[in-house]
């Protein structure tokens, strides 16, 4: 990277994702590594400085996390946030002490010297810990104060090193970000240039480095990651460039036509549409078992894809679309070291035994930073900011056998949901990132018939399930209160316009201890 980097070494706690995401909020580039990482891995990244999150350890206790004490040889800034203070406290001979009961929430911070780091006055911060430190160690002096925590924050203006006791990281302290802003700026002296801009230059010439002149493959799904990594790719090495979509009839509506404008019309990318709906639904008959589905959905992609590849030519490199949430691994302490750094190998149901290397363009990007590029690089707003869609399609959304007829009814369900939704501004993020209404939303035919009465006629029809939910990990989620007036119109509407349905249903599942999908 050409860019300032800030190091950010995670002794487990479960806010250091926080900690990487708010330093690149201010514009900065920041990398997550285990507090383990060794010399030569710091070293090379040449860090601007280094900030050492919190943990649930007790300094003193067996197998206790370490500070890796070659790091004050590179003689760069460095802030330890809570068990990070103490473990640098201890390292150089200060002393900690474990209390008996932890301190937790909120409390008032008292600055008691002008310093580079935190404001002077009182401000309120967040604090969640055991432990505290009772002696500073050598060359350090007293920040600020709190009632339960004397020694709430340390800094040695000499060396640059810095400690606070609290999490300038959360939201609940109130000065977090200019904690943070200060370390960064005031005291690293970092320009501020890491911008979605200056991510795709960089990017850019480093996938022009790597590829030279060998072609490249990309599996478009219609996704985020896939189409942000493949426009990326693609500004990068220009008609090297051959992306694969295939159409498996399991897609929404016009979803199909929706990414060949973004991709082939709009950026100019060869993309070439598979179309491959009979396959799969042949694969599919009989099938109601979900994992059933998934193997069979997925052994067909890989085989499509393969002889796609084949009359390509087998390029030399796949584009995947790998974000950094699936390549960062928090360090718990409970976990093997050998699992703490997980190369991933998302290759999401592409055949393992081609010989591609692997372009990862957005391996070290959040997901709000890959919409930001998307923008950048001029995909459609709508594709960009789109809701997640699994990867075997309408088929786990059709409960029971996934026949073309089903498929078509539940997409005309779905599809109708989606317009209602869309309508009253209750389905995308908005371009900061906020939900409006829904994380995600969608209707799921049921394997079952109900009785219904249309004018004078009795009818026996199937059920839509109409699924939406809340969340921002989509680990747990709520269902979403929509108001009532829209869903009766989105009932209406359904069982109106779509042959077949005669009874809409509305999920009112958390998860857990449901899922959000039902199959
Ligand atoms: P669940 O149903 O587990 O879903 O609460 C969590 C998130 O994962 C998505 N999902 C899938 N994505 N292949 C995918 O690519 C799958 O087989 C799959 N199953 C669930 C789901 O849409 C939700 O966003």
């Amino acid at each position: 990277m050409t860019t300032d980097t800030i190091v950010i070494l995670d002794f487990g706690s479960q806010y250091t994702q926080l900690i990487t995401r708010i330093v690149r909020e201010q514009s900065t580039y920041s990398l997550q590594l285990p507090w383990s990482a060794t010399a030569e891995t710091i070293s090379e990244i040449q860090p601007a400085g280094i900030i050492l999150s919190g943990g649930p350890a007790s300094i003193y206790s067996q197998n206790a996390p370490k500070f890796p004490t070659f790091l004050l040889s590179l003689g760069i800034p460095m802030l330890g946030i809570c068990y990070g203070m103490q473990a640098m406290a201890d390292a150089l001979e200060g002393e900690i002490t474990a209390s008996t009961a932890r301190e937790f929430g909120y409390t008032q911070l008292i600055t008691e010297q002008q310093n580079p780091l935190i404001p002077t006055g009182a401000h309120q911060v967040w604090m969640s810990h055991g432990d505290q430190i009772t002696k500073l160690p050598d060359g350090f002096s007293r920040l600020a104060t709190t009632e339960n925590t004397p020694l709430a924050a340390m800094g040695d203006l000499n060396r640059q090193l810095f400690g606070v006791q609290f999490h300038p990281e959360v939201k609940h302290t109130s000065i977090g970000t200019e904690i943070i802003r200060n370390f960064l700026f005031h005291i690293c002296n970092i320009r501020a240039s890491w911008t979605p801009a200056s991510i795709i230059e960089e990017s850019v010439s480093q996938i022009k480095n790597e590829i030279g002149n060998s072609r490249v493959l990309s599996a478009v799904s219609g996704g985020v990651d896939s189409s942000v990594a493949t426009a990326l790719v693609h500004k990068a090495v220009g008609n090297q460039l051959d992306a694969v979509f295939v159409d498996t009839g399991l897609l929404r509506k016009n979803e199909v036509r929706d990414v060949k404008a973004a991709l082939q019309e709009n950026l100019q990318i060869n993309l070439i549409t598979v179309p491959a709906a009979n396959l799969f639904f042949q694969d599919l008959k009989g099938i109601s078992d979900p994992e059933e589905k998934r193997s069979r959905i997925g052994n067909r992609f890989i085989r499509i894809f393969e002889e796609e590849a084949r009359n390509l030519g087998t390029p030399d490199y796949l584009v995947q679309g790998t974000i950094y949430p699936d390549v960062v691994v928090s360090a718990a302490p409970d976990r093997p070291e050998s699992e703490t750094i997980k190369t991933h190998h998302n290759v999401g149901g592409l055949p393992e035994n081609m010989s591609f290397s692997l372009i990862e363009p957005l391996r070290y990007l959040f997901k709000d930073e890959v919409r930001k590029i998307g923008e950048e690089l001029g995909l459609p707003h709508s594709l960009v900011w789109r809701q997640p869609f699994p990867g075997p399609g309408l088929a786990i959304r059709c409960l029971g056998e996934v026949t073309s007829d089903r498929v078509d009814r539940l997409r005309e369900a779905d599809s109708i949901f989606l317009q209602e939704l869309e309508k009253e501004n209750l389905l995308h993020y908005t371009k900061e990132g906020v939900v409006r209404g829904s994380s995600q939303a969608f209707a799921v035919l049921l394997p079952v018939k109900a009785v219904g009465v249309m004018g004078d006629q009795r009818t026996y029809e199937d059920v839509i399930a109409l699924r939406a939910v809340t969340t921002d990990d989509f680990m747990t989620a709520d269902w979403a209160r929509f108001p009532s007036e829209i869903l009766a119109r989105i009932s209406n509407r359904i069982v109106n316009e779509v042959k077949g349905i005669n009874r809409v249903v509305y999920d009112i599942t958390s998860k857990p201890p449901g899922t959000i999908e039902w199959e």
